[in-house]
């Protein structure tokens, strides 16, 4: 019988992290001033990131050392197991082997917890006493209020409200790690009390919420802002599931021929898939896929341009492929996914064709969803079944085609909070939304008269 369940032992929990910045070609272009759109130098950001992050950020060394402390409190969960998804390819009758590696493993559910401790360390060293951030999902703000617990640092937590809404409990747990959690837009800023007099009613987005938690972050001193996705730092803190995953493969003597992550911001995604993209530069033939939702379809649909991170214009431009900064995407249940950009080292290797991208709706994601429920017996969540989805349709391609290839998806983080979502989808509330073309060419016009 083959091992379903590979563990790796805690000692081979990764010492360094992977920078896929320095396998690039060509570098991605660099993030300009919000106001006079020259290429920002590193202490233009110390308002908002503690000099550590900053360096990280530009950083083209490969390997960046894993201080001891993050570390120690990484073994709370890590390594994660990769599992071989037994049950599932027999559902399916698919020859292709499946694997997930289990980021819903970690204390607050998912892969973020990986970045936010990384993070909440780098801040306590340089004597930050309070982070702000936005949250989606909830997934992130939970795992940032954990490593704040966990270093004593005050926690600020500005909630899209629709997820708000939508997910109390993610709120409690917030609350249980010490977070003070509000419903973004709201009243605590500018950015949010001015978007509230237009749209009183306004579902939020990641990009009014980043605008609040950044306009808190730079009016104190004592406060930083830390964000969960997109930037370089945030992708080379994910590497280690991709470090620990290659050397799971090669104890059960397999290596993957089709890699895949949902992206939303693109961290999950490139935590799983760069530590492979020096295999793809020296020629091993794998096929790397970015899923995403076609309500928000940043890769798929969207346009290769600078663009700032957040509505209210206050963040850098960066490089990326975007729907447009004041995009509001439809309220979906992959909440996690609702981001109008995507990270530039991410959008740099789909630029450079190194990887693919594929967006499906919500109903066939939540099918998904409930197939791998059925036959893993885990309750995958809204975000992360974006991946399974595509994980399904390959096998069933290897089928189809009689092909025995390796398949693995990275299960970004569990459901449990999001059971209001599949409890929608089981009464066939769930509605499909589309990107007309006609959003492609707004974008475009927008875009241009930056
Ligand atoms: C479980 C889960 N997966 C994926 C994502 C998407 O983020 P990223 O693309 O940065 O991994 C989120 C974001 O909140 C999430 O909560």
């Amino acid at each position: 019988m083959p091992e379903l369940r590979i563990h790796l032992p805690e000692k081979y929990l990764p010492e360094q992290w992977y920078n896929v910045q320095a396998d690039m070609s060509t570098p991605v272009p660099p993030p300009l001033h919000p106001v006079t759109k020259e290429p920002l130098g590193p202490d233009a950001l110390l308002p908002l990131f503690p000099m550590e992050l900053i360096q990280q950020e530009v950083s083209r060394e490969r390997w960046i050392t894993i201080p001891d402390p993050v570390r120690e409190i990484l073994r709370l969960w890590r390594p994660t197991p990769l599992v071989r998804a037994r049950r599932l390819e027999q559902a399916l009758d698919t020859p292709a082997h499946i694997y997930y590696k289990n980021e819903g493993a970690s204390p607050a559910g998912s892969h973020k917890a990986n970045t936010a401790v990384a993070q909440v360390y780098y801040n306590k060293e340089a004597g930050t006493k309070r982070i702000t951030t936005e949250t989606g999902a909830g997934q992130w703000g939970s795992a940032l209020s954990l490593a704040c617990n966990l270093f004593d640092i005050e926690c600020k937590v500005y909630m899209v409200k629709v997820s708000y809404h939508q997910k109390p409990y993610r709120r409690s747990l917030m609350q249980m790690w010490g977070a003070n959690v509000v419903a973004s837009p709201s009243e605590d800023t500018n950015a949010g009390r001015e978007i509230l007099a237009r749209d009183p009613d306004s579902p939020g987005s990641l990009g009014m919420a980043i605008s609040e938690a950044v306009e808190d972050a730079v009016g104190r001193e004592d406060t930083k802002y830390s964000l969960g996705s997109v930037l370089n730092h945030v992708l080379l803190h994910q590497t280690v599931i991709g470090l620990e995953a290659k050397k799971q493969f090669e104890m059960v003597d397999d290596y993957p021929d089709v890699i895949i992550g949902c992206a939303g911001g693109g961290s999950n995604f490139a935590g799983l898939a760069f530590p492979f993209v020096p295999d793809k530069l020296s020629g091993k033939k794998i096929r790397i896929i970015a899923v995403e939702p076609t309500a928000c379809p940043t890769l798929t649909r969207g346009i290769r341009h600078y663009d700032f991170g957040d509505v209210a214009r206050m963040t850098p431009l960066m490089m990326m492929y975007t729907l447009g900064h004041d995009f509001v995407p439809t309220a979906i249940h992959a909440g996690g996914l609702r981001y109008h950009g995507m990270a530039p080292l991410v959008s740099e290797l789909y630029h450079q064709g190194l990887i693919e991208a594929k967006a499906y709706p919500q109903n066939p994601v939540f099918a998904a969803a409930t197939l791998f429920a059925k036959t893993e017996g885990i309750v995958p969540a809204p975000e992360s079944s974006h991946a399974i989805r595509a994980a399904i349709d390959e096998a069933e391609r290897c089928k189809r085609e009689g092909r025995k290839e390796t398949i693995v998806f990275n299960l970004s983080g569990h459901g449990h909070f999001d059971l209001s979502a599949y409890e929608a989808y089981m009464a066939g509330k769930l509605e499909d939304y589309d990107y007309p073309e006609e959003k492609v060419q707004d974008a475009l016009a927008r875009l241009e008269n930056l």
